[in-house]
């Protein structure tokens, strides 16, 4: 199906990628302008380099393979996804659309000659926010979105990411040189990461909307008392005011059926003396919904239980919203596109939803943006056992390549 022999080193990369980052502690953790960052993107270039392809890194630190058009070079058609992982990640979330990116520019001018436009691979910076508490660096860069306050948010060590970006050798002060006017469509390669390909026996998905996502800090004051003399009746307990309020609020989105989610991934207590009853508890809620109405009310729902549960317990609540991205219908004409491809390869396809947030839900405020998913074995992602076999794989780069020359050829 696939001519280019660069197509038999995907799996190569996928395994190579997934070790850059990797320790017994974390797991595959890659985050931006870290030194396993440098190492995976330096990886990257080089194979970039292997497929024919002009590489240059942006102000912002995104990193771009290029196969320059034939009459209307100055056009670009992108594809790519993200280098950066979540804490214990797995190894194709992000880099599975970057390698296939790099191998199908390969195959397109392998098998078809450059296009009219030209054809961009972009290993992105930042999509996870699992470093920052801040999502898609990079491609809010490349609509000009990225702002110069937005670079003062710390990381957990307290360092700031213009300085992270100033220890990679990169200037802060220039990220809106990162800024982008001469794409003409953006095709995302990912895992689908849930299992509703496999499920109902499709291998190939296309994107027709991208959930929306908030994503708050909720902070619950009580009072810090010994655990030893403080009987259970009088305390005032932050732990037990967010224990309830996680309970609580997974109840109650659970009640509203799919794709109503929420998560709490992360909790912390403070000062979290064993023997102290805890004074602060800060804990997450990264919740999601298709419809934005919907989102709203359950943004409302979030509040108000917060509320009624530090009330009764005479705590302190406040909620802050530190991410939120409406729902992204993605561009007809690209699913139209994709759906083409498809076709004519003999792969059918499902229309289907994304429950995870993507870069191109960024850029797609700026250009026609589409995804093609391929299956998750048992939906798992965001953990080890992530993974997708090479024959679920191949018919994805296929649609991908023939797509990729499609919107290339004007
Ligand atoms: O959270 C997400 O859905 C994506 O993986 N950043
Ligand atoms: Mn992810
Ligand atoms: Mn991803």
């Amino acid at each position: 199906m696939l001519k280019t022999p660069l197509a038999r080193r995907l799996p190569v990369w996928i395994e190579e990628l997934g070790q850059i980052g990797r320790t017994e502690a974390d797991g595959l953790w890659r985050t931006p302008y870290t030194p396993e960052d440098t190492q995976a993107q330096d990886a990257v270039a080089g194979w970039m380099r292997d497929a024919g392809l002009q590489v240059r890194r942006d102000a912002v630190g995104n990193l771009f393979g290029r196969l320059p058009g034939t009459t209307r070079p100055d056009e670009v058609i992108l594809t790519g996804s993200h280098l950066d992982t979540v804490r214990n990640g797995g190894k194709y979330d992000g880099g599975l659309g970057i390698l296939a990116g790099i191998v199908m520019l390969a195959e397109v001018l392998e098998t078809s000659g450059r296009p009219a436009r030209s054809l961009e691979v972009v290993a992105l910076v930042g999509e996870e926010g699992s470093r920052f508490p801040l999502a898609f660096i990079g491609s809010k860069a490349i609509t000009g979105e990225l702002s110069p306050e937005e670079l003062e948010i710390r990381d957990a060590e307290g360092i700031s990411i213009a300085q992270a970006m100033r220890g990679v050798g990169l200037d802060p002060s220039r990220i809106q040189e990162a800024r982008r006017s001469d794409l003409r469509g953006f095709l995302e390669f990912h895992i689908e990461q849930g299992r509703i390909l496999q499920d109902q026996g499709y291998p190939l998905g296309i994107v027709h909307t991208i959930t929306g996502i908030k994503q708050a800090r909720v902070l619950v004051d009580g009072r810090p008392d010994h655990a030893g003399t403080t009987p259970m009746t009088s305390r005032r307990d932050a732990m037990l005011g967010a224990a309830e309020m996680v309970l609580r609020i997974a109840e109650q989105i659970t009640a509203l059926g799919h794709p109503a989610v929420a998560t709490t991934g992360r909790l912390q207590a403070r000062p979290g003396g064993v023997n102290v009853v805890a004074e602060q508890v800060e804990f997450t809620v990264d919740f999601r919904h298709p419809d934005p109405a919907v989102l709203e009310r359950m943004a409302a729902m979030i509040r108000g239980t917060c509320d009624e549960v530090a009330h009764r317990r005479g705590l302190g609540a406040t909620l802050h919203v530190f991410l939120e991205h409406p729902p992204v219908p993605m561009s007809p004409e690209v699913q139209a596109a994709l759906q083409a491809s498809a076709e004519e390869l003999g792969l059918k396809t499902l229309s289907m939803a994304s429950g995870a947030g993507h870069d191109a839900m960024v850029l797609a405020g700026r250009v026609p943006v589409g995804m093609l998913f391929v299956p998750s074995r048992e939906g798992r992602s965001h953990c080890p056992d992530e993974f997708t076999p090479e024959g679920e794989i191949v018919p994805g780069l296929a649609v991908l390549a023939r797509t990729l020359h499609r919107l290339a050829t004007v």
